[in-house]
């Protein structure tokens, strides 16, 4: 073949979007969002080949967008956001975000570990929550790396976190994968290490609606594959016993509307359940369906908790997406995670990472229909 011949064959095959198979089935395209203290801010948008699509930033690891079908194949996103990057920076309630490096409450922000005394914001009430002041939720993550496989794509962000950073002592490297298969699920995969004994609980924080904020989650039918909650004090913050949920309105072991029983419960949901998992390996968390839309959502984890949250703080003052006020129950969160103030309850499952210890945590979120 002469070497025009290779050329002529060459621009054939770029013009018609031959590109290597996998970049096809998945592909990732981004923006540049805006700038957080001189760091550039981008926006990735993962489509799989049914057309769902997850759109997730560098800014605090958030998942700002999760476009899926409804029974009809309409597609719509189905969690709380906003559209610009300010609206994250600003004060919102961790939609989305990645929490961390403690999701959910500690006491009074006090700890101790090895005879050390750790003191930590308190950013809620008299307590510390999700992190404290600047948590991980407003932190700029690095990009590690973007890719598609015929099966999915993946985004891999790290955020190093300084020792002492909001009060918790050791470097922290924390990594995070977000991955988007082709089986309608988002898989996070979190993984960490530190240089000095710490504390450490990592959630994601999303709000879902799976009527697309067309009305509130109370129509919502929810199982959670838990027995026990851990009951609160007046300021959330467990009081250290197990209770079961039988015969309570906490009692999700078969499917109820999420607002058939909430007038009992004051305020609304915000609880830690304590899930059946035994192994700590990945096992059903809960499953969600909407009738209106035929909408379920499946989440899986392999931590022991996941926190049932029912928007009970929004009040209406927050705008999001198609300029939609976000009102008290608009959205749902399942935060997995280890049990609130677990750093001073030594009968709960610890949450201590020691140096050569590696913390790993997987969490799926999964869509479909029926
Ligand atoms: C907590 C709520 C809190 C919300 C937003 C949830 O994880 O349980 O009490 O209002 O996060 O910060």
């Amino acid at each position: 073949m002469k070497f025009s011949t290779i050329c002529l064959a060459a621009s054939i095959l770029i013009l018609s979007g031959c590109k290597p198979k996998e970049a096809m089935v998945s592909p990732i395209s981004e923006i540049t969002w805006g700038k957080d203290g001189g760091k550039t801010i981008k926006l990735f948008t993962l489509t799989n080949k049914n057309g769902m699509e997850v759109k997730i930033s560098n800014f605090g690891a958030v998942i700002n967008s999760i476009v899926v079908p409804d029974r009809n194949g309409k597609m719509e996103n189905i969690v709380l956001g906003f559209d610009s990057l300010k609206s994250y920076q600003g004060m919102h309630p961790y939609f989305g975000s990645l929490v961390g490096r403690y999701g959910n409450r500690i006491a009074l922000g006090k700890f101790s570990l090895n005879g050390n005394n750790y003191t930590l914001a308190v950013n809620n009430g008299v307590n510390h929550l999700h992190g404290g002041i600047k948590g991980f939720n407003k932190q700029v993550f690095q990009i590690d790396t973007t890719y598609s496989t015929p099966d999915s794509s993946v985004i891999g962000l790290s955020y190093l976190s300084p020792d002492m950073e909001e009060g918790y002592p050791g470097n922290l490297k924390l990594k995070v994968n977000y991955v988007l298969t082709n089986n309608n699920e988002i898989k996070i995969e979190y993984e960490a290490e530190t240089d000095k004994p710490t504390v450490l609980n990592i959630t994601n924080h999303s709000y879902f609606n799976l009527t697309a904020c067309k009305e509130n989650i109370l129509n919502h039918e929810l199982v959670l594959m838990a027995d026990s909650i851990t009951p609160t004090d007046t300021t959330l913050i467990p009081t250290g016993i197990l209770a079961p949920v039988a015969g309570t309105p906490f009692d999700f072991t078969i499917a109820h509307k999420i607002g058939e029983r909430i007038d009992q419960v004051p305020g609304g949901y915000d609880i830690n359940y304590k899930l059946r998992n035994k192994t700590g390996q990945l096992v059903q968390a809960a499953e969600v369906y909407e009738p209106a839309s035929g909408r379920v959502l499946q989440a899986f984890t392999s931590e022991p908790g996941v926190q049932f949250y029912t928007g009970n703080f929004l009040d209406g003052s927050l705008t999001g997406f198609n300029g939609i006020k976000y009102q008290q129950h608009y959205g749902f969160c399942l935060e997995a995670q280890h049990f609130p103030d677990s750093p001073n309850k030594p009968q709960f499952p610890s949450v201590v990472l020691n140096p050569g210890e590696k913390y790993t945590q997987l969490t799926v979120y999964k869509f479909s229909v029926k």
